[in-house]
């Protein structure tokens, strides 16, 4: 591929896969324009981003250490303003980072997932009932009717979200994700769900209950005032999106490869390849997190053979990342379960590395083997490459997955 130096970046997100090519042609490394005309950093490399990923001179913070938003240059029309804005662990640096994960991430560990095993299936296997009851033949969206509300539900009890609030909670991070939007639409959406959480949180002190949000509450109570209430709102903003979209990405993009080559679908039903593999292949090539931002090196920093700039924005491409041929060779972008090297990046690494993979991969290993057990004939509704794509570069999901979970009529 011939490289196009810098690449522009498509907001639409209408084939990540390739995009995160087409900046490979570029280098490891490179450099891309955002929407908006913002020049940042692409990393696709998979040796350069496990170096990066690992480097504690990366920050998260734009206010401190993004010298072009430090200076007032990106404006509130930039369409990924509510990256920058955000106020939590993932805009944060050195001892804000490691105070404000530390908050939620003792919720999230191996042990206390596994605690929650037995909930977290008897939501899998309500969603399963209830599609059960759905008539023979009819085509559902399997996005909208199991691998969203699956995973949002699951996260949505942990915090304590009432039943009526979860869908108007939940769409902030829907559209945060939405590179479509514009500049408007960004920032009604950063009102509506700060307006949202702000709400939810003072209910949630009016009325305490067994849940992650008033562990939060009672948590700021003790620190002396150092949490924020912004950041008290942007952590639960966070964990609500984070818990719910990616996961969802991994459901939805598992099911579309297996039901798109059924003689791998065919290989795990039999056992002969393990639900495991094809979790971690699916990561590998399927990445749920497709191009992340932001990053930006506090000093230069050399990643491979380039020097990212002191101050200069980073996105993390992890959809690129999990197919690199320098890593996985001329095969990289085949979905191969039984492939040796399944290496991925795909919930980040080092200090920044995801607090939900624990719970994240239980819901896997909860959802996928039961949906197909549940289901034998599971088949997709229209041809596999009219399945549409999620229509944003952050993510790499779909738009909805047709499906007839049982015969024809
Ligand atoms: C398949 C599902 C998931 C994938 C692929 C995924 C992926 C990622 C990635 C790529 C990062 C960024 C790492 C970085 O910037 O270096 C991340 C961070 C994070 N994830 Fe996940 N995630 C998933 C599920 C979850 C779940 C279920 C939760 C919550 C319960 C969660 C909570 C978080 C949080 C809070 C961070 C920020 C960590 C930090 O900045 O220190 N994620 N995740």
């Amino acid at each position: 591929m011939e490289p196009t130096c810098p690449y522009h970046i498509d907001r639409t997100g209408a084939d990540v896969h390739a995009e995160a090519a087409r900046i490979r042609a570029n280098g490891p490394v490179s450099q891309v324009v955002l929407p908006g005309d913002v020049l940042a950093w692409s990393i696709v490399g998979y040796d350069e981003a496990l170096q990066a990923l690992a480097d504690s001179r990366f920050s998260k913070d734009p206010r401190k250490h993004w010298t072009a938003f430090a200076n007032g240059e990106i404006g509130q029309d930039f369409p990924l303003i509510g990256w920058a804005l955000m106020d939590n662990m993932t805009t944060a640096y050195g001892p804000d980072h490691s105070r404000l994960r530390r908050l939620t991430a003792k919720a999230f560990t191996m042990r206390r997932v596994e605690a929650m095993r037995s909930k977290v299936e008897a939501v899998a296997q309500t969603l399963l009932d209830e599609l059960a009851q759905v008539p023979a033949g009819e085509v559902i969206d399997l996005k909208a009717r199991f691998a969203h509300p699956f995973p949002s539900r699951v996260i949505c009890d942990l915090f304590g979200v009432p039943a009526h609030q979860r869908a108007a909670m939940l769409r902030g991070g829907e559209l945060n994700v939405d590179t479509t939007l514009t500049p408007e639409e960004v920032a009604e959406n950063i009102e509506q769900w700060h307006t949202m959480m702000h709400g939810f949180v003072a209910d949630k002190r009016r009325s305490p209950g067994d849940d992650l949000t008033t562990d939060l509450l009672a948590a700021q109570e003790e620190d002396g005032g150092r949490l924020s209430d912004s950041e008290l709102v942007g952590t639960l903003f966070l964990l609500l999106a984070t818990g719910t979209e990616p996961v969802m990405n991994l459901i939805v993009n598992a099911a579309h490869v297996l039901l798109s080559q059924p003689e791998q679908l065919a290989r795990a039903r039999s056992g002969a390849v393990s639900w495991a593999q094809v979790i971690e292949e699916t990561l590998r090539v399927e990445a749920p997190v497709a191009h992340l931002p932001f990053r930006f090196p506090v000093e230069d920093v050399k990643v491979g053979d380039t020097v990212i700039p002191k101050g200069d924005p980073v996105l993390i491409g992890f959809a690129g990342i999990g197919r690199d041929p320098v890593k996985h060779g001329p095969t990289a972008a085949r979905f191969d379960p039984e492939r040796a090297d399944k290496s991925h990046l795909s919930f980040g690494h080092g200090l920044y590395r995801c607090i939900g993979a624990p719970l994240a991969m239980l819901e896997m290993e909860l959802a996928l083997p039961a949906l197909f057990e549940r289901f034998p004939d599971l088949e997709l509704a229209v041809a596999s490459d009219a399945v549409e794509p999620q229509g944003t570069f952050i993510m790499n999901g779909r738009k909805e997955l047709p499906v007839r979970l049982t015969g024809r009529r």
